[in-house]
């Protein structure tokens, strides 16, 4: 059975990396909803049903946990899912305790870089008034970088200059952490280290949402020990340039990770 893993778009692909590393044993199916991408600009109810949709073609097949490898998503409907469900429904959560506990006695704040209807929903506003005891947490969002990662726009000379002026109205020397709350994001993070101090911390949530899916596959007896397993990509459109194109942007993504990580080694 495989580990099915879903985005609206591109994002996931940036766990889908995280989950290769951490579970190389499994076969993984990664769905995107191209039909609908992308979700942060959209209401609560409408990501409800793209979710339902996208998970009523993905139940076409046999799988053993649904992981929404997209923040818009897991805010907007993954708690309800869960109750319909026996299967391990995991989520992301945009990664501000880490980033509260790194700054609380550095005198630094925290930045949260996510789509606006993350940053609205009830899941993320409870949880910065649980864990921000200093009120250090500052919200911005970023709707344009899922489109611009969507058309893999890559291209420095257009993206430093948008990251300059969404950074413009902030005193960067008070911020420690940036936390990119939202699956597209990581895909600029080598870009955002050029325009942002060197002392500020770039940091997602995908390290732990793979170990939990790990934690829960392990408690149910689920986890696969042999060597290799495989990807299978599919989109809601069916568009076989969309699935060329996931397959380039993992490739790419994938392979910058596994070098970086081997470079802190
Ligand atoms: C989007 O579709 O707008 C991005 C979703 C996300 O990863 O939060």
């Amino acid at each position: 059975m495989r580990i099915a893993l879903f985005d609206s778009g591109l994002g996931g692909l940036t766990v889908l990396s995280e989950a290769v590393k951490q579970l190389p044993g499994e076969d993984f199916l990664f769905f995107s909803d191209t039909l609908h991408v992308p979700y942060g600009t959209k209401t609560k109810q409408q990501v409800q049903g793209f979710v339902r949709e996208s998970l009523n073609q993905i139940l076409r097949e046999d799988i053993k946990a649904f992981v929404i490898a997209c923040n818009t998503a897991t805010s907007a409907a993954a708690a309800e899912l869960r109750q319909e469900y026996g299967f391990p429904i995991i989520g992301m959560e945009p990664a501000v305790k880490p980033a509260v506990e790194m700054n609380r006695d550095t005198g630094k704040r925290v930045l949260v870089a996510a789509t606006p209807l993350t940053l609205h929903q009830s899941k993320y506003t409870q949880l910065v008034s649980r864990v921000d005891d200093h009120s250090i947490v500052d919200s911005l969002p970023l709707p344009e970088l899922v489109t611009y990662c969507e058309s893999m726009q890559f291209d420095p000379e257009v993206l430093l200059p948008y990251f300059n002026e969404k950074f413009a109205g902030y005193n960067l020397n008070d911020y420690g952490t940036l936390v990119l709350g939202c699956t597209h994001f990581p895909f600029y993070r080598s870009l955002l280290s050029q325009v942002l101090p060197k002392h500020i911390n770039i940091i997602d949530g995908s390290r732990g949402t793979i170990r939990r899916l790990r934690q829960v596959l392990a408690e149910r007896g689920l986890r696969e020990g042999r060597d290799g397993g495989n990807i299978r990509f599919a989109c809601s459109s069916g568009e076989p340039s969309y699935l060329q194109k996931m397959r380039d942007a993992f490739d790419l993504y994938h392979k910058r990770e596994t070098v970086l990580e081997g470079e802190k080694v």
